[in-house]
């Protein structure tokens, strides 16, 4: 794969890639280098469509598929990803302040043992160890492990403003936010982080957000979203900043099906959610071919998994919400993330009941995919 360059270069460390990127056929799209083939047969380098075929949270949209929160890391490359076809772009993850990323590397090619390549959700090997190496192969299954680093809202908050200007007719720039857990802060003092870095990202005059609530909260293992009841009392802030602009929640895999309701009644249930995108990574223990922690420093024997391995659990998350949705007669999008590496997988998300679906691994190693699903249509 030497002679391909995914457009976030997993050899450089987060902070040349912010200040650098993106590459390859991202970096020739936003100097406007090629002619982009579009869905219906015209050529235009924002991907511009006459007609807009669905809707993502109420905004229309030409395709509902795009890069979810991670590999894009400010306006350049949101911009970019709108020339490439990606009809929704989500810009990375901000905070409140500023916040560093874990150390350099933050991206090894994952290797599941399993004949179907796929990495299920309680499985031993997530415990045992799962291969990690610098071997990047089709299909493509890696670790992620940045911290979720954020600029100052000084730095992301103009350049959010950026973004949202440089979507095309039928794209949409997806903001993505998150609170930050600092020592010595309370329960309160969270959850007003929230609602804080909530109407931070309203000023950029964002049309709607999503909130990311798979992230540690309490210690290993244990993210914000296994707490439905804090993550209901956390959207109730946010929506007294917000008030009618639409929410989205990022969930991580969630086993039990109680907790996935209750998450739902305290959510949506409430009027301050309207839709749910999953899954996040899958955290596994990952080593090198020696059997030692392939990722380098202390606290970092576990990693987030992302790509084509998490696929089945990211298709059985938006299948249970789906049922969900039907069952208590509630009405929420659900945006199918996960492994999403062909057109047959944006499909398969499709007919599991997601409204969008978005790829972060699948795009960073294929910068054609938007293009391609389009074309399969
Ligand atoms: C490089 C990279 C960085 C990511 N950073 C974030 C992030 O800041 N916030 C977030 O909610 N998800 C983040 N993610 C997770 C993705 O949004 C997505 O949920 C996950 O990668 C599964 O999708 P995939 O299999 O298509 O990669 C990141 C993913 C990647 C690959």
């Amino acid at each position: 794969m030497s002679d391909f360059e995914p457009f976030y270069d997993v050899n450089r460390t987060y902070e040349d890639n912010y200040a650098c990127g993106p590459f390859g056929a991202f970096a020739a799209a936003l100097e406007g280098k090629g002619v982009l083939p579009v869905a219906d047969g015209s050529s235009s380098g924002s991907n511009a469509s006459s007609t807009t075929a669905s809707t993502f949270l109420g905004q229309p949209v030409n395709l509902a598929f795009g890069i979810p929160a991670g590999p894009l890391l400010n306006s350049r490359y949101t911009t970019a990803a709108f020339r490439m076809g990606f009809d929704l772009a989500t810009y990375k993850t901000v905070r409140s302040r500023a916040w560093g990323c874990n150390p350099f590397p933050n991206v090894l090619a994952v290797h599941p043992k399993s004949a179907d390549g796929q990495l299920t959700p309680g499985s031993a090997e997530l415990d045992e160890g799962v291969l990690a190496d610098t071997n990047y192969e089709l299909p493509i299954s890696i670790s992620n492990s940045f911290g979720v680093p954020s600029q100052d809202p000084d730095v992301w908050q103009p350049d959010m403003r950026a973004a949202i200007a440089a979507a095309g007719p039928g794209q949409v720039l997806v903001p993505s936010f998150q609170g930050s857990r600092v020592e010595g802060m309370s329960e309160e003092d969270y959850i007003a982080d929230h609602a804080t870095t909530a109407r931070l990202v309203k000023e950029t005059g964002a049309k709607l957000m999503v909130m990311n609530t798979s992230c540690p909260n309490e210690g290993h293992n244990r993210l914000l979203c296994h707490n439905p009841l804090l993550v209901g009392r956390i959207t109730e802030a946010v929506k007294q900043e917000i008030g009618d602009t639409p929410l989205m929640i990022k969930l991580a895999f969630i086993p039990s099906d109680d907790d996935l309701e209750l998450m739902v009644r305290s959510t949506v249930g409430r009027g301050t959610v309207q839709g749910f995108s999953t899954i996040n990574t899958i955290s596994a223990k990952l080593v090198d071919k020696d059997g030692n922690q392939a990722l380098p420093g202390a606290g970092r024997d576990r990693s987030g998994v992302c790509g084509s391995a998490i696929r089945g659990a990211g298709l059985e998350m938006v299948r249970r919400l789906a049922a969900l949705r039907e069952r208590l007669g509630l009405d929420f999008a659900i945006n199918g993330v996960g492994g999403v590496v062909s057109p047959a997988d944006y499909e398969a998300y499709k007919q599991a009941g997601a409204d969008s679906v978005m790829s972060a691994t699948g795009a960073m190693w294929d910068a054609e995919l938007a293009h391609k699903i389009k074309a399969a249509l």
